[in-house]
């Protein structure tokens, strides 16, 4: 062990270093950290073996303007497409690069690929975390409601990576969550039994939303799921966020999406565009999210 520290799930940060991470952010924000260039001279790796439009954009600006320079590449155009291991890939981007930045489909791929890795791996998405997202998601909220202990979060819809990984952020911050998913596909058993006891699964999305300061939504399809997306939006359909819905939550409820959103799926048109929705703020924040976590990882 060199003493580098990944960022694959949010457990890999305390409670204390989330509230670090999040000032720093909206310092970024701000422009107090005008100016600051920790990744001057430095090269950051960024292996994506799934599409992004956020992700990807706001890493490679987040590392540009951190004085660093992104380096993209996918696992079609590397030898990975051609069998090299990803044991053998890990320890030769260790030699060129001062990060990685890893978007895969299985959690084991970025795991395996962190453990050959002698530089930090930040976790980009894999099918069953988003730790990322719920940095931005849980800065997004604090400047909407001034604060994130005791907020009431209410997530409705597919119990996926975004879902595993915002009830490890609510458990750590000593927020509410409550998840209405249809049956089999709640989140997971794991992560829900690790994350305490203000955690709540339940059917009924209108008892979700019910004085809900937040109401949260991802896509019912997750990429890597498209084989099963018929079957899943039969069974999704009562788990819209909608005008009806949002009436159940408290009158200033901020409304998030990771984004991309399938307008009248998930979510309506009208509410993702209708004055509750935070979604830009959101997404924008993972900009400023990103430059805090890899300013404290990136040596
Ligand atoms: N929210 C998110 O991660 O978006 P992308 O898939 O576009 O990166
Ligand atoms: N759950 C979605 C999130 C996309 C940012 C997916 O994995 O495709």
């Amino acid at each position: 062990m060199n003493g580098k520290r990944d960022f694959l799930t949010i457990k890999d940060f305390t409670a204390y270093e989330i509230a670090v991470l999040l000032d720093r952010s909206a310092d970024f924000k701000n422009g107090r950290a005008a100016g600051h260039k920790p990744l001057q001279g430095k090269s950051i790796g960024m292996l994506f073996y799934k599409t992004s439009t956020r992700t990807r954009i706001s890493f490679e600006v987040g590392i540009y303007q951190l004085g660093g320079q992104p380096v993209y590449i996918t696992q079609n155009d590397s030898q990975l497409s051609r069998g090299e291991p990803i044991a053998d890939t890990a320890r030769v981007f260790s030699r060129y690069l001062s990060g990685i930045v890893i978007r895969a489909f299985e959690h084991k791929v970025a795991a395996d690929f962190a453990a050959y890795a002698s530089v930090p791996v930040i976790n980009g998405l894999t099918d069953t975390h988003h730790p990322c997202q719920i940095l931005a998601d849980l800065m997004t909220i604090k400047e909407k409601k001034g604060r994130l202990k005791g907020i009431k979060i209410a997530y409705i819809g597919d119990g996926n990576n975004v879902a595993n990984s915002l009830i490890e952020g609510a458990a750590q911050m000593d927020m509410e969550l409550t998840l209405a998913c249809p049956e089999g596909y709640e989140p997971s058993p794991l992560i829900l039994s690790g994350a305490g006891g203000r955690i709540t699964v339940l059917r009924d999305p209108k008892d979700a939303a019910a004085e809900a300061d937040v109401l949260y939504t991802d896509v019912w399809v997750s990429m890597g799921e498209e084989g099963s997306a018929a079957e899943k939006l039969s069974k999704f359909a009562a788990y819209q966020i909608n005008e009806q819905l949002l009436s159940y939550a408290k009158p200033d409820c901020t409304v998030l999406h990771c984004l991309p959103a399938h307008r009248e799926e998930e979510i309506t048109n009208e509410v993702i565009e209708g004055p509750h929705s935070a979604v830009f703020d959101q997404a924008e924040n993972r900009l400023h999210t990103q430059k805090a976590v890899m300013e404290m990882l990136v040596k």
